[in-house]
């Protein structure tokens, strides 16, 4: 693993704070769930399998900070730190997986009981998806051949999964099983999780990466510059739909015009089976001002309106696979969700 975005550390949460990357590695101890709560908001703890990861733990944490011994009131009180956390960041699926995984984890005669019972599963979540996305990136490999460029957006390695990695995690396998590869890194407006992380992350494996801003992939499409476009997941709908950061959907359009093949890799985590299709996916609307400004510069005339929607939803067929750690899945996506074990909620 490059870097841990997410540890536990007997009764705080220690993140990395990837908004401070790559210019700062600031490490951060949060010994309050409110502070948690705050960092996903604010994307010092971001990626889909990541958020879920940190509010697992951050969860735990509400709990000891919950000064009662009585059960009763203990319970009710945890109720309201998981509300928190849900109205954290609606579009990551993986929140609301972990958060259910948590209630569930809600077991014993007494408080302590129940502290120590949802610490296990805070840790279990972390190691499940530790071994979900070594797992997906070893499959998604043998998709990889020798010489291969890919093109990924946003940020989908370990600092997004607190794991190995999704996309950038199959592009570290494919190099671990002796294959050359380079990537292109869209820069990943408006806040830069390409230009910033990904960048980053790749430097740091010695994996070839050349950064292009969003607009350019299409142009090194026609070129034939690129074999295979890779990206990770918030949510995957039942029928495959896939919810990634804004750009993403226009990548897959332009990638089918010409040819190239498109996969989204992803833990079961970020499956959702509870919704028919992507057009179901709550879209995250976040400040304009991430849109107007540029790392807190002002770049568009004062009063300029802006949009910010930090996701879109790319149709199932557009997608030429679905990397998950228990096997590749294509067409007919609906059967072969249901048939790897993605979670209702
Ligand atoms: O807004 P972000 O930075 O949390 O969005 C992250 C993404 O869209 C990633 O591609 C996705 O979570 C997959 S992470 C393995």
């Amino acid at each position: 693993m490059v870097v841990t975005a997410v540890e536990w550390l007997d009764g705080k949460l220690r993140i990395l704070d990837q908004s401070k990357l790559p210019g700062e590695q600031v490490f951060v101890d949060l010994d309050d769930y409110g502070d948690v709560v705050l960092a996903i908001r604010e994307m010092r703890v971001r990626g889909a399998p990541a958020i879920g990861v940190a509010a697992a733990d951050g969860i735990a944490l509400g709990a000891s900070n919950i000064d009662t011994t009585d059960k009763g009131e203990f319970v009710a009180r945890l109720q309201g730190v998981m509300q928190n956390f849900a109205a954290s960041r609606p579009t990551a699926v993986n929140l609301f997986q972990a958060i259910d995984r948590m209630k569930k984890a809600i077991r014993g005669d007494g408080v302590a009981e129940i502290r120590r019972s949802l610490v296990t599963e805070a840790k279990q979540i972390h190691q499940d998806e530790i071994v979900a996305t070594e797992q997906l990136s070893r499959l998604g490999a043998e998709l990889i051949r020798d010489n291969f460029t890919l093109l990924t957006h946003c940020n989908a390695g370990p600092l997004a999964t607190a794991g190995y990695g999704t996309a950038l995690g199959v592009i570290r396998a494919a190099k671990e099983q002796g294959k050359r590869v380079s990537v292109l890194a869209t820069e990943t407006r408006p806040l830069l999780q390409g230009a910033r992380l990904t960048t980053w992350e790749l430097m740091q494996e010695g994996i070839p990466v050349t950064l292009i801003t969003d607009s350019m992939a299409g142009y090194f499409m026609q070129q034939r510059k690129i074999d295979c476009v890779i990206v990770g997941a918030d949510r995957i709908a039942a029928n495959g739909d896939v919810a990634n950061k804004i750009g993403t959907y226009t990548l897959a359009v332009l990638a089918k015009e010409n040819g190239i093949p498109f996969y989204v890799a992803a833990p079961t985590s970020t499956v959702d089976l509870s919704l028919s299709s992507g057009d179901k996916i709550p879209i995250e609307e976040r400040n304009p001002e991430e849109v107007t400004h540029v790392q807190g510069v002002r770049i568009a005339p004062e009063g300029a309106s802006a949009a910010n929607p930090a996701f879109d939803v790319t149709p199932h067929r557009y997608v030429s696979a679905i990397i998950t750690e228990k096997g590749i899945i294509r067409e007919p996506y609906t059967e072969g969700l249901k048939g790897m074990g993605g979670r209702s909620l």
